[in-house]
């Protein structure tokens, strides 16, 4: 798979990622990473997990993949067509924001999406999901329509909807990531947070 740190991208296999991830106890994945600020946060909070930020476009990456913490890795991969290599390590997945195709095939039940997440995760899996007003709206969406969609296909690709959450202002101001500060100050503060397991 194809990681990156700043400028440089660097192909690396099963025996390379297993090296990096041993002894850390739980796999975080933050798909549609955007700068990977989220992802830093959680490698630097949380020392003991590894944490990989995932986008499909790169040169927003620049910045945060140069940190060298020794638990977070950036991988450039679309969401449709994840790595093989993280087959069954994810112990952990979290979508903040989602636009664009990612989006998209969350609303449209998109297998490809569905069953690659399904294929990366171990078990007890957890996955949370948080949408913004804003980009359902560019997608035809009220905020409520789109998260009820969205609750839908993941119910039918196996994932308990353990709660479901209202984000205002505030919290987006607090939340840990460069989208979440942009949508707190902008015209439409909203979104909703899902949590899920798997069943
Ligand atoms: C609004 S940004 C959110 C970024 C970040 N999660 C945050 O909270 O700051 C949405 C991100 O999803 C990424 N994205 C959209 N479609 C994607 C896909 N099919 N595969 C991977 N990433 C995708 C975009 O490149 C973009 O970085």
């Amino acid at each position: 798979m194809e990681t990156i740190r700043g400028k440089t991208s660097l192909d690396m296999d099963l025996d390379q990622l297993r090296a990096r991830i041993a002894n850390h106890n739980r796999i975080i994945l933050d798909l549609g990473t955007g700068d990977g600020k989220f992802a830093f946060n959680l490698a630097d909070n949380f020392p003991g997990h590894f944490v990989i930020g995932v986008d499909s476009c790169r040169e927003n990456l620049r910045g945060y993949s140069r940190a060298s913490l020794p638990n977070l890795l950036y991988v450039i991969a679309s969401a449709q067509s994840l790595p093989d290599e993280l087959t069954g390590l994810v112990s952990q997945v979290t979508i903040n924001f989602p636009w664009g195709s990612l989006l998209e095939s969350l609303l449209k039940d998109d297998a490809r999406l569905m069953l690659g997440l399904e294929s990366i995760m171990g078990s007890g899996a957890r996955l949370e999901v948080r949408l913004n007003g804003g980009a359902l709206s560019e997608a035809g969406w009220t905020l409520e329509d789109g998260a009820e969609r969205v609750r839908e296909n993941l119910s039918r690709a196996g994932w308990l909807i353990r709660k479901s959450e209202t984000m205002d202002s505030t919290s987006l101001r607090n939340f840990p990531s460069t989208w979440a500060k942009r949508l707190a100050f902008g015209r439409d503060p909203h979104a909703l947070m899902l949590k899920c397991a798997r069943l």
